[in-house]
């Protein structure tokens, strides 16, 4: 009897979870939408096709004009997102606007089919982030790069600290994409043992051990 009322107890659960976990889902999202003059958040409610219209009864947002491409519209680390959509047509500003910033899960989609130039500055550091989507649906269509940061060195918890080194290529296009994971320490100045590599020395301690990932 105690079994079968334990049965039904889960299953009640289960159900209550099953109403539940759609709308979990189905959370708020933010989208970044840089171009090269302007730079869009959005707090949406709803998966958008990518790259489409933004409609003001899905999404809200606010807009941070940039008036000259070289402007940096955020210091370090004042984006900082668990989730975080990016459609863009200026890998520049995507670089300066992710650089130092501390996001888990990025999503990167190029809205345009035009093969830009290299932008100037060859990468930039994401901060904890533990798994990196990016497509360019306007030059291939369908296809989606998901790489998992660190599980190629066993870093799979998310306390693990941990940065990513993404070359900018990557936001360029690119027909396939490389990740590669060392383990490394990093002082209080952000340097570490990759002269080429600077990231933001805020909130470091003096001396840490983390998982670096050069996505490439
Ligand atoms: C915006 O979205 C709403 C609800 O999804 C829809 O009814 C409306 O037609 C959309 N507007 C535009 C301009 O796409
Ligand atoms: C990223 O930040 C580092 C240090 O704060 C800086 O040296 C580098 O030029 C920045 N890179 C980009 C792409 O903005």
């Amino acid at each position: 009897m105690m079994t079968l009322l334990g049965h039904i107890g889960f299953i009640a659960l289960y159900c209550v979870l099953c109403l539940v976990m759609p709308t979990l889902l189905r959370g708020e999202f933010t989208l970044a939408y840089v171009r090269e003059h302007s730079l869009f958040i959005c707090v949406c409610t709803q998966d958008l096709v990518a790259c489409s219209v933004i409609n003001s009864s899905e999404c809200d947002c606010v807009d941070h004009p940039l008036s000259t491409p070289q402007q940096q519209a955020h210091g370090p680390s004042t984006v900082q997102y668990k989730r975080l959509t990016v459609w863009y047509t200026s890998p520049l500003n995507v670089a300066r606007l992710l650089n130092n910033s501390d996001v888990r899960h990025l999503v990167l989609v190029k809205c345009d089919p035009t093969e830009d130039k290299l932008p100037p500055l060859d990468h930039f550091v994401v901060r904890r982030l533990e798994r990196l989507s990016v497509s360019y649906p306007f030059w291939r269509p369908g296809q989606i790069h998901d790489v998992v940061l660190g599980r190629d060195m066993g870093a799979q918890y998310h306390e693990e600290a941990r940065i990513a080194v993404i070359h900018t290529t990557v936001l360029v296009g690119k027909a396939g994409l490389k990740a590669y994971t060392v383990k490394t320490e990093v002082d209080s100045k952000g340097t570490m043992s990759f002269p080429n590599v600077f990231m933001s020395p805020e909130g470091l301690p003096e001396m840490a051990s983390m998982f670096v990932t050069f996505v490439y």
